[in-house]
């Protein structure tokens, strides 16, 4: 199956040699391609180019052409820090922080992540699974093209294992990739001492055998007062890189307790919140990235996550100083029922503008090859290069890619384009009905 599409206004993110991300300066040159158009061939990219340069149709069997009239065509989202699968939301608790409660006066009452776990140990695998496959089909309408899922609201390991389980199923039903995320330390659960101990068993019973069940792409710890210190942050890391996995870290969401140095020591892939960020953690993260690039390796990913920031009145990680220090900036959606009930990624990019003062292309970027590159999937997805995985969304009519912000409660999204390459027959059928383009 092949299509053309032509008269593209702004075809973003088609890069000859795409990187493995952008950092600093290189965030604000996203490549935009004036008037182009782009050819799909088999679900992956074929070829690009400008209308002026079209060279013309010398084959036109099974070819469909869409005139995308004027339109942006940018790469689908890559949503690289979310918690879709949970039980239920919980309203109620928003209704309380309304009354007067703080996100932490909720959580020490027993609400919270503690209330999720003993919602989500209740509910069948299969409902879990019909419900999370909900929202991933609701971000793929609003152009999430890939996606990482964490665990974390299990906490025991039949729960976590359910979560997981879930996620699998998801990856191979789904028409995107998906990474799954293990988060045993997202709070300690009733009937461990403390966080030590809790720490122990998660890294000691419950991290290998998911691990071996091939369940595990990447760990997590929510590293933050009252929940799990820097020293349990080790004990994690640690245990997942004798497994080779790596870690994707909450920090500094509410307080600094030196997260940032020990993940950047530890060579964790991410550090995800950063909405208290000091200028010692930018330091510190600068160290990381010329390590890295000493070592020809991906450097430890600042992801931002707006949507948390917005909903909880919390600072906004400092966007634009991370960019400014040359660091390869992430946003992503937190979607979670606390913190963040939503995945609307085009929120993020306009927060990102509106909130942390970057840049169009510098929001855009983060929220599609970086994105991309904090799930180690730079290589397929987050950018238009010939070959890529064709994900992709044409927008409505904008006069440039600043208009996503300026007009802050327009729909942006119009059609989402996702490549079937890697479904399996089965699902196939049932991934068509989605509200989105297979190709
Ligand atoms: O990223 N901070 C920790 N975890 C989630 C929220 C969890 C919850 O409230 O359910 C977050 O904000
Ligand atoms: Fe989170």
């Amino acid at each position: 199956m092949r299509t053309l599409l032509k008269n593209i206004k702004g075809l973003v993110g088609a890069f000859d040699e795409v990187p493995r991300e952008v950092s600093g300066v290189a965030m604000a040159q996203f490549p935009v391609l004036h008037n182009a158009w782009l050819a799909v061939d088999n679900g992956r990219v074929a070829d690009f180019g400008p209308m002026s340069e079209f060279p013309g149709i010398a084959d036109w069997s099974g070819l469909d052409i869409v005139d995308v009239d004027g339109r942006w065509v940018l790469p689908a989202w890559c949503d690289s820090h979310t918690h879709t699968v949970f039980a239920h939301g919980r309203s109620e608790e928003f209704l309380m922080r309304l009354e007067g409660a703080t996100y932490q006066e909720i959580a020490a009452r027993g609400g919270g992540i503690l209330n999720s776990a003993k919602a989500l140990q209740g509910m069948a695998e299969d409902q879990l699974y019909e419900e999370a496959a909900q929202r991933v089909r609701y971000a793929m309408s609003q152009g999430v093209g890939a996606m990482e899922i964490k665990s974390g609201y299990g906490l025991t390991l039949e729960a976590e294992r359910k979560m997981l389980r879930v996620v699998a199923r998801l990856k191979e039903a789904m028409p995107i990739p998906i990474r799954a995320t293990f988060l045993g330390c997202h709070a300690v659960p009733p009937g461990f001492e403390d966080a030590a101990a809790y720490t122990q068993h998660v890294a000691e019973v419950m991290l290998p055998a998911l691990a071996g069940e091939g369940l595990v792409d990447f760990v997590d710890v929510f590293c933050e007062k009252g929940y799990f210190g820097v020293a349990e942050t080790e004990v994690i890391l640690e245990a997942a890189k004798s497994l080779g996995i790596n870690g994707k870290v909450h920090v500094n969401q509410f307080n600094d307790i030196g997260g940032v140095e020990l993940c950047v020591n530890q060579r964790a892939w991410s550090v995800d919140h950063l909405e208290v960020c000091s200028a010692e953690a930018i330091q510190h993260l600068l160290e990381g990235l010329e390590t890295a690039s000493l070592e020809d390796r991906s450097p430890t990913y600042p992801v931002a996550l707006p949507g948390c920031s917005h909903f909880l009145s919390i600072p906004y990680a400092p966007g634009r100083a991370l960019v400014d220090a040359g660091l390869p900036l992430v946003l992503a959606s937190d979607h979670n029922p606390g913190s963040a009930p939503s995945g609307d990624m085009t929120m993020a990019v306009r927060l990102a503008s509106l909130k942390m003062g970057l840049l169009p292309s510098e929001a855009v970027a983060a929220a599609t090859l970086n994105g991309a590159a904090a799930m180690d999937l730079s290589r397929e997805v987050g950018a238009l290069g010939r070959g890529f995985r064709a994900n992709f969304m044409v927008t409505h009519p904008m006069e440039g890619l600043q208009d996503i912000a300026y007009r802050f409660t327009d729909a942006v999204v119009d059609k989402v384009f996702l490549s079937l390459i890697h479904i399996s027959e089965p699902t196939r059928r049932y991934a068509i009905s989605y509200a989105v383009f297979c190709l």
